[in-house]
């Protein structure tokens, strides 16, 4: 093929993908199978890798994200991001219309929204072209979160090309996360005994300020476009505009309706007051606008808000019900979850039975007694959270709730490190759910991915054959067939998978050891930074502190599960089971072609020109011979600083003394001499 026809079959793959992600993604209508999908994908993939000439950071191949630390930089808005005025009565929306009557004799309709319970986002798109993502910030001022924003596969990187967009606007919204989503990251963060987010609108917003766009891409956000900011709009109704945003490629509210008057306001706000419990994602009220661009002109702004719309606000759905006991279940990482039981009581359209208490924290902060008769509500969870006391019902000499202080399943005193809001039960090589839950872990799919349920390893553990993840290595195919549930033919599938795992790549195998704290995209950093479990377990707090998004904690956490020594045992057993315990180097760098910084450790932080520009110069680090790091310590011999370069970092490297040195001069270290 000619460079030309490559290029143009690019071009033809990723318009083909845009297209099924709009019609996936926006219109829920997919029209081709997931695998033909994934084929076309791993053609686009391979020619951009192969011509990287033809490079695009809003190729749909974009949307995994990466997972280099991103530098959050602040940007001023064109058009501020003002906010609502909020009412939760009736009477003020009535005043509302009538202030709008009194101002204008024209007649109008409004346009009746959901207000997403979300954060706000702002789009610019240049030519079809996403150029950059805004958050909201102080409404002046927002924080760049472009690359995190690409990995959303709702909002379309380029529009559909068949329609006449603007060529320059900027479009609003808000990113959510869908219930479901939240449940499947909070299963996720129980896994490796982090605590769970408390609602999707703190997930939504926190997924948003990762440094990590691969870890964005996992969160499984949403976003719907309401808002569309432009100094001549495509048509006067605000309704018709966001129609022809749907037909560019956004993703805007199916559910919005044009009410002639208040009335029919307050019909819509009626039916999704009850409604709203069916929906996917949480909203918090419905936001009324006037649909005419030109009376909301005319109409303005006052300092804050603007006088052409507001938000009523739903009240928190919640019942009342009195406390009967307090349930603590440890899961599989010895964390502790206060589960309060209640009287039956009816909300939002179920019974429910038994509300999470989160932590001992959340426990005194409640100041919660024995008896006490609490509120309960629903947020995006399966399982409603107490939000308070109803202290006029506590009876005479009702005594504080008094948190255990030991295991309820094996009776160790619990342990609360400084700093983190949960307890836990340390005994995890003797604690029946910690060492079941610990196996478990590690046979999952994105671990070691042995095919076998929790039922079997729980069988096999009351059986006395597995007390650790070693063990599996050890049974045969005739012990497993004595089992119950197995024929010969299943025993002998099993053993087999167990064999399979020893060809996990290294970077799931560390995320199965299961070392609190550590998730599949930790594990894969560390795995990164260090290469091999050996020069893991050598490394001190500080070392392991120094990786992308490793924490003090975290890095505790690590340390001390090297220096356990049944852990010990337990990895020489691994090892001489044959599983992967480092990275081929060539996986991780390339090699290098050059000597020039051949022993030296350099790393590059801040922005430059294009993000990709800051990936070919940690690529040309890596083949001029020099080690890339990903932060400053006593063994980095220079920082290549882009524009707003990390604070932390060139204060470290300040403080250390390392130099400090511009792309220019990193160039001329690996300029060819003449
Ligand atoms: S319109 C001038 N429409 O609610 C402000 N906002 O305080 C125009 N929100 O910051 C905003 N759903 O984050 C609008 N359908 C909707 C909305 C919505 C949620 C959020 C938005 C805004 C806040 C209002």
């Amino acid at each position: 093929m000619t460079n030309q026809e490559i290029q143009s079959k690019i071009l033809q793959l990723r318009e083909f993908l845009n297209s099924c992600n709009y019609k996936y993604y926006v219109l829920a209508q997919p029209d081709i199978s997931d695998y033909e999908y994934d084929i076309k994908m791993a053609e686009l993939q391979k020619l951009e890798t192969d011509y990287p000439e033809f490079d695009d950071p809003n190729s749909p191949t974009k949307r995994v994200g990466d997972d280099t630390n991103i530098e959050f930089v602040q940007v001023q808005h064109k058009y501020p991001m003002l906010s609502l005025g909020n009412t939760y009565s009736e009477a003020d929306l009535r005043e509302f219309d009538a202030r709008i009557r009194r101002l204008t004799d024209k007649p109008f309709t409004y346009d009746c929204e959901l207000k997403f319970d979300g954060t706000s986002i702002s789009l610019t798109y240049d030519h079809g072209q996403l150029i950059r993502a805004v958050t909201r910030g102080d409404g002046v001022h927002g924080d760049d979160v472009t690359a995190n924003v690409r990995t959303i596969k709702s909002i379309p990187l380029t529009l559909n090309n068949t329609t006449q967009y603007p060529d320059f606007f900027e479009i609003r919204g808000e990113i959510l996360m869908p219930h479901a989503s939240l449940q499947r990251l909070n299963a996720e963060r129980e896994e490796i005994g982090e605590p769970p987010l408390a609602n999707c609108r703190n997930a939504a917003a926190g997924a948003l300020k990762t440094q990590n766009s691969a870890a964005v891409a996992k969160r499984g956000l949403d976003c719907y476009l309401y808002y569309l900011m432009m100094d001549s709009q495509p048509t006067d109704s605000h309704f018709e505009n966001m129609q022809l945003a749907k037909s560019w490629g956004f993703k805007t509210s199916e559910h919005v309706k044009k009410a002639s008057d208040i009335s029919q306001v307050l019909d819509y706000i009626a039916y999704w007051d009850r409604e709203r419990e069916n929906l996917p994602y949480d909203i918090d009220g419905i936001v009324i606008k006037i649909d005419s661009i030109s009376l909301r002109e005319q109409l303005g702004f006052t300092a804050k808000t603007p006088r052409w719309a507001i938000a009523y606000k739903f009240k928190a759905e919640e019942a009342a019900s009195p406390l009967i006991s307090i349930d603590y279940q440890v899961g599989r990482t010895g964390v502790i979850t206060p589960v309060a039981n209640l009287e039956p009581v009816h909300l939002a359209g179920t019974t429910v039975r038994r509300a999470t208490l989160h932590n001992a924290d959340i426990i005194k902060s409640l100041d919660l007694h024995y008896g006490d008769t609490v509120f309960i509500e629903k947020g995006g969870e399966v399982i409603p959270k107490i939000t308070r006391v109803d202290i006029s019902k506590r009876k005479p000499g009702a005594l504080p709730v008094k948190y255990i202080e030991n295991c309820p399943v094996c009776g160790a005193p619990l342990v609360r490190n400084e700093g983190e809001a949960g307890s836990y039960c340390p005994n995890y090589q003797h604690c029946p759910p910690q060492i079941t839950g610990k196996i478990i872990h590690f046979v999952t799919r994105k671990a070691m991915d042995i095919n076998c349920g929790e039922a079997t390893i729980e069988l096999l553990y009351k059986q006395g054959l597995i007390h650790s993840p070693a063990d599996l290595y050890d049974l045969t195919a005739p012990q497993m067939a004595r089992l119950e549930r197995f024929a010969e033919k299943s025993a002998k599938n099993f053993v087999e998978s167990v064999r399979n795992s020893v060809n996990v790549p290294f970077p799931r195998v560390l995320y199965a050891l299961g070392i609190r704290h550590v998730g599949e995209q930790a594990a894969k950093n560390l795995a990164k930074h260090f290469h091999s479990i050996e020069n893991l377990r050598n490394a001190s707090i500080e070392q392991i502190a120094e990786v992308n998004d490793i924490g003090e904690i975290m890095a505790e956490s690590v340390y001390q599960w090297f220096r356990n020594e049944e852990n010990i045992e337990m990895l020489a057993r691994l090892e001489k089971a044959g599983l992967q315990f480092h990275t081929d180097e060539t996986e991780v760098s390339s090699a290098p072609t050059s000597e020039k910084l051949a022993g030296l450790n350099i790393i590059v932080t801040g922005s430059f020109a294009t993000p990709q520009r800051r990936a070919e110069l940690e690529q040309m680090v890596e083949q001029n011979g020099g080690k890339l790091q990903s932060g400053v310590n006593a063994k980095t011999n220079f920082v290549v600083a882009g524009d707003k370069p990390g604070a932390s970092k060139i204060a470290k490297a300040e403080k250390l003394g390392t130099k400090i040195i511009s792309e220019t001069e990193f160039l001329a270290m690996i300029e060819p001499q003449a």
